[in-house]
């Protein structure tokens, strides 16, 4: 018997352990997960007491690429339409949910929320699980997601029966979620496939819509390491504001990429090696608004934003 929490790249023993009811730290494109299959409500009530997560906070249900996707969720036609286009990819889509999805998932709610990843560890894991896979990110609520196998070995620890490790994360920032419930669609959350695209694709006006309400876990205060951040748009402006709070080099950091796909790649763990050092206040460039930078950025307000 292994200890628990061990990092492992054997993908028909994760599959095993989440079969037999297990959970476990699951890599994919965008951030590790904290997966347990979605049919098992004991299974998934232990996700909720490992995150510290509020019950009624809803669950992604990550599908393989061979699922039938309208088991578990009802599709109009621009549901349809984004899920031929973007899927495997870092999309949410938010349907109508069947019988075949617990409310333990979804917070009693009706709608539930639908994934299929493009990670293939990812996709060879979820094949050989008997159903949905769910999966919040795999951090302690309200805190920094993780992006490596060691990061969730350093947030979860034991907590978990083990980790799969599918490498560093290629895009490092959680899924686009797009609403898609009667004639509208909305975005909860930006990511990696941008508004512009989701319009193209539906012909459809697409609003954001941001705040608790809609996508209950979606906290102001979010996302956010123990050091202070404080979005800049120069290095000379975090200098002087550095300055002017009379810091020591060591007590800053200044967080800077080359571009918006490197931000989100590597922004978590830029963030984590700041408090592991110490580092008391963060400053952070704001990024581009192009796609990745737009989804950076809503990252970097909620950490940001006045704790709770
Ligand atoms: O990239 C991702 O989406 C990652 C990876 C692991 O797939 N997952 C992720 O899960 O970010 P989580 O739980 O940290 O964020 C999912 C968000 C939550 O804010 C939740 O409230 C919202 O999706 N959500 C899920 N189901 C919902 C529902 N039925 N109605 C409204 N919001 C929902
Ligand atoms: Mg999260």
């Amino acid at each position: 018997m292994k200890n628990a929490g061990y990092i492992t790249t054997n993908v028909e023993e994760a599959a095993r352990i989440l079969n037999g009811g297990g959970v476990i730290g699951m890599p994919t494109e965008t951030v590790y997960g904290l997966a347990a299959r979605a049919d098992l409500e004991e299974s998934v009530g232990r996700i909720f007491d490992i995150k510290g997560r509020p019950r009624n906070h809803p669950l992604i249900a990550h599908l393989s690429p061979d699922a039938d996707a309208s088991h578990w969720g009802e599709f109009n036609e621009s549901a349809e339409r984004l899920a031929e286009l973007f899927w495997p990819g870092p999309l949410t889509l938010l349907v109508p949910r069947t019988q075949h999805i617990g409310v333990w998932v979804t917070g009693g709610r009706d709608s539930v929320a639908l994934r299929v990843p493009a990670h293939t560890v990812t996709q060879q894991l979820l094949r050989e699980v008997d159903d949905a896979v769910v999966a919040p990110s795999a951090n302690r609520f309200g805190k920094v997601s993780p992006t490596t196998a060691e990061h969730v070995a350093h947030d979860l620890g034991n907590t978990v029966d083990c980790i799969l490790d599918g490498g560093q994360c290629s895009i490092g920032v959680e899924s686009t979620i797009v609403e898609c419930v009667g004639e509208s669609i909305s975005i909860l959350r930006p990511g990696g496939i941008s508004a512009q695209q989701i319009s193209q694709a539906t012909g459809l006006t697409v609003s954001l819509v941001n705040g608790e309400s809609r996508a209950p876990g979606m906290l102001l205060s979010h996302y956010a390491p123990n050091a202070e951040l404080i979005i800049v748009s120069s290095s000379d402006e975090a200098q002087s504001l550095a300055m002017s709070r009379g810091l020591t080099n060591q007590q800053w950091h200044l967080m800077s990429f080359y571009d918006s796909e490197e931000y989100a790649m590597n922004m978590y763990h830029v963030l984590r090696q700041c408090d592991l050092r110490g580092e008391t206040v963060v400053f952070a460039i704001k990024p581009r608004e192009d796609a990745l930078g737009v989804a950076v950025l809503d990252r970097l307000l909620k950490a940001s934003a006045p704790r709770i």
